[in-house]
């Protein structure tokens, strides 16, 4: 099982870049391969994840071309030139593709199956199977898990869906099976969710809407192919804005990072605990917006934070809480019951990792509440979560003796060459088997 030891060190101040974003990837390739034409794709997320998407694709009869270097090809087929794979979909260790894949697949006159690796099998798909089943799909779930059954065929109708939970591969499930659908395709969501999906149908030329948190599909005869530029990943870029704040030697900029509104509820978070951020350089790829971030260090303080933000920082609440053990005083974070259904349960190996390096915290049903410390090196278990051994990489930065971190080949899902960039910025990391 492959470990990252890490000796105590700063990291340096200058520039970083981060791979493409994984959520926007695995869109542009559904998208494209459903398009008509030619969809070019520059800077994909060439991480497990997305190339899961990519051979799943290649499975139902569209020809993909790359990745090289980030850029790939998708030859469209159409919205109805999808071809039923031969054996079952592996979705690996992604629960977006495998949700997306639902919507999409509710609609085929095919059959398919979905499965994943051990972490998705036990992951909760009835979430997405629910307000399908209420559009029409055949679609079963085993105890509410994967395997997901899809049953060719079906004629899909238009619902409203009001979603008990914040999710944005439910919303995105659903709309894609209303690309398909007789009528219009209505999610209205709890709290803001990231809205790519529908921002990037608008770029393939399809008519939805996004207001006061509902999205209106009205299905299209076609969507035409588009050129997509991928942002950086700002759940990735979180590890270094992090970093920077807790143990950086000057100012660290981070460059080309997707900034979508949706997104970006840590540097609020952080705000609200005194970090020195800034984001300059504003532009856009396509539909997102992009910008450069420069963060400096700061001696954070324990905030608590607002349940708002939550949901715009689901997948950076475990690099929060790293900026929580190096902040003086009491964070306290809740409504974040979700994480217990991520890759892991992030509440609960969080919990055990912070109480490993020496972290007093008191673990809620929904969230942690965490009193900041000095650091002790040790040995954390990340459970085969990759934010979660990201984010005590970063916290070795704090740690009085080294940290090694267990079980993080799962890294490579959204973050190819982090221990690369991770060197390169001043981090004494190395990769054991
Ligand atoms: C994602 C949505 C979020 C997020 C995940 C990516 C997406 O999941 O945690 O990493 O690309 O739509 P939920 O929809 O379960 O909140």
């Amino acid at each position: 099982m492959s470990r990252y030891v890490i000796q105590p060190s700063r990291l340096q101040s200058g520039d970083l870049g981060v791979p493409g974003d994984k959520s926007i990837s695995h869109r542009a390739l559904l998208l494209g391969a459903i398009a008509e034409g030619v969809t070019h794709i520059a800077g994909f997320l060439e991480g497990e994840d997305c190339l899961a998407t990519m051979q799943a694709v290649r499975q139902l009869g569209v020809d993909v071309e790359g990745p090289h270097s980030g850029d790939v090809t998708v030859n469209g087929v159409g919205l109805r030139g999808l071809r039923g794979a031969s054996t079952v979909l592996d979705m690996g260790n992604a629960g977006t593709a495998m949700r997306l894949f639902m919507g999409l697949l509710s609609a085929q006159s095919f059959d398919s199956e979905l499965r994943g690796d051990a972490s998705l099998m036990r992951r909760p798909m009835e979430r997405a199977a629910k307000p399908l089943r209420e559009m029409g799909a055949r679609i079963e779930t085993r105890d509410g898990r994967p395997p997901v059954s899809i049953r060719g065929g079906a004629d899909l109708h238009g619902i409203r869906y009001a979603m008990p939970i914040a999710s944005a591969q439910v919303k995105s499930a659903v709309l894609l099976a209303g690309l398909y659908a007789r009528g219009e395709t209505v999610v209205d969501e709890p709290a803001v969710t990231r809205d790519h999906t529908e921002r990037m149908l608008r770029t393939f030329g399809c008519n939805v809407a996004l207001r006061d948190g509902t999205a209106r599909l009205q299905p299209p005869r076609r969507l035409a192919a588009a050129q997509i530029v991928v942002p950086g990943d700002f759940s990735s870029a979180a590890f270094w804005i992090v970093a920077a704040c807790i143990g950086a030697f000057g100012p660290v900029v981070v460059r080309g990072v997707g900034v979508n509104p949706s997104r970006t509820g840590l540097l609020e978070m952080l705000a609200l605990m005194g970090a020195d951020l800034r984001l300059f350089n504003h532009r856009n790829f396509g539909s997102e917006p992009v910008a450069d971030i420069e963060v400096r260090p700061a001696s954070l303080t324990g905030a608590r934070i607002p349940a708002r933000l939550v949901p715009l920082a689901i997948d950076e609440l475990p690099a929060l809480f790293i900026a929580a053990a190096c902040a003086a005083g009491e964070t306290l974070v809740t409504g974040a019951a979700e994480l217990r259904v991520k890759e892991t349960d992030r509440i609960a190996v969080m919990a055990q990792g912070l109480a490993e390096v020496g972290i007093a915290h008191e673990v809620l049903p929904d969230g942690l509440r965490i009193e900041g410390g000095s650091l002790r090196g040790g040995t954390v278990d990340s459970g085969g979560d990759h934010r979660v051994a990201m984010s005590f990489a970063i916290a070795a930065l704090r740690a009085s003796g080294p940290l090694e971190i267990l079980d993080v080949a799962n890294v490579a899902t959204s973050y190819p060459g982090f221990v690369a960039a991770a060197r390169q910025a001043g981090l004494a990391i190395s990769e054991a088997a």
